[in-house]
């Protein structure tokens, strides 16, 4: 099979497409779609923190068809699809023609959903919907009364890139107001309106927010940037109202002070999609098939085929990549 393989020779870690065979284990699927998330970009590049030991496939996403399984509550022919757990970090990952992978976070996907959407969607797609989820939860038991969390304005930081792009489509799907922070307002607002902001600001007006307290703005908040950028936005949070802390790509810092939280009463959720329970999964991708509009995901999603998946890294840290990247394992 082709594969691609993330190599160390002495300090050089460099991302190859290579032939291997084919892998067994309990549940072997025939890989049709994987993408390029912002730690896979990690990974290829060859940044710490992501692979622990190489050689190894990357890819921390995977959607196909089960060709064989040890398990029962697989068959073949299930189009099925996995993120995180593990793959492209601990064990071999879904940038492949072929993987084998545990049962135990393995989705079937629901049957409206393709495996091109279900890539197109992938950790970063999922990731924003626990983060919807978690504000959902948070809104039903707030003592601060119905909506306190999803009733107002609701930002989401990022706003360009896979994580952000699927949570501005989610939340708008479901009638929140958004507003969209971004780094490329000039180029990209008006395509963040096409999938529903209401409203697109500048970034730097989060990060150089300076104060720990400031006007309120908007009632809730999904981040997958961190540092001075969730600081920013903590500041502005409404009294009842929560964060959904997911991503790191400005900085995993946080100098922020606890001011938001106790003269707010503030919640800042965490949101981890890699060891995300099966039940959770399950509802997410549930959720998924019905909230997200696939015109929409057509539109802030790129086909690549495999071997242009590397030269994709650099460019995703760099922040120019924007919506989401599906790689075409089998092209
Ligand atoms: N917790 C989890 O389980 C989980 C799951 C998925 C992803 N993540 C994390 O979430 C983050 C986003 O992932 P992704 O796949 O959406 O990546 P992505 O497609 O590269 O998007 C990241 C976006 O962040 C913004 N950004 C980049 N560099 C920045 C900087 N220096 N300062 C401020 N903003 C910056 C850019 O948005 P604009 O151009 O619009 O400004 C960029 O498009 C990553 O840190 C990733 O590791 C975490």
């Amino acid at each position: 099979m082709r594969t691609l393989l993330v190599e160390r020779d002495g300090d050089a870690i460099a991302t190859h497409l290579r032939e291997r065979d084919e892998p067994t284990g309990e549940v072997v699927v025939d890989v049709e779609y994987s993408g390029v998330n912002y730690k896979d970009g990690l990974a290829m590049a060859g940044r710490p923190g992501v692979i622990r030991d190489h050689p190894l496939v990357p890819g921390i996403d995977l959607a196909g068809v089960v060709r064989t399984s040890e398990n029962t509550g697989f068959a073949p022919g299930d189009r099925v699809v996995l993120n995180g757990s593990g793959l492209g970090e601990r064990v071999d990952g879904g940038l492949t023609e072929v993987a084998a992978v545990r049962a135990e976070h393995l989705v079937r996907l629901p049957e409206t959903v393709s495996t091109w959407e279900a890539a197109a969607i992938g950790t970063a797609g999922f990731t924003a919907m626990l983060s919807v989820l978690a504000l959902e939860r948070l809104d039903a038991a707030s003592p601060y009364g119905g909506g306190s969390v999803l009733g107002g304005d609701v930002v989401v930081t990022g706003a360009a890139g896979g994580v952000g792009t699927i949570a501005i489509a989610l939340l708008a799907a479901s009638g929140r107001r958004v507003i969209a922070s971004t780094g490329r307002a000039d180029a990209q607002g008006a395509f963040l309106r096409e999938l529903g902001a209401a409203e697109v600001v500048d970034r730097d007006e989060l990060s150089d927010a300076g104060k720990p307290l400031r006007p309120t703005r908007w009632t809730a908040g999904i981040d997958s940037v961190g540092s001075t950028t969730l600081a920013g936005l903590l500041a502005s949070v409404r009294p009842g109202g929560a964060v959904a802390a997911c991503g790191l790509a400005q900085g995993a810092d946080l100098p922020a002070t606890v001011l938001p939280f106790i003269l707010r009463a503030v919640t800042l959720a965490g949101i981890n999609s890699v060891d995300a329970p099966i039940a959770l999964r399950r509802e997410a991708w549930a959720r998924l098939a019905s909230d997200l509009d696939p015109a929409l995901l057509r539109s802030l999603s790129t086909t690549v085929p495999l071997a242009e998946a590397p030269g994709l890294a650099e460019r995703i840290l760099a922040g120019e990549v924007r919506g989401r990247t599906v790689v075409d394992v089998r092209a």
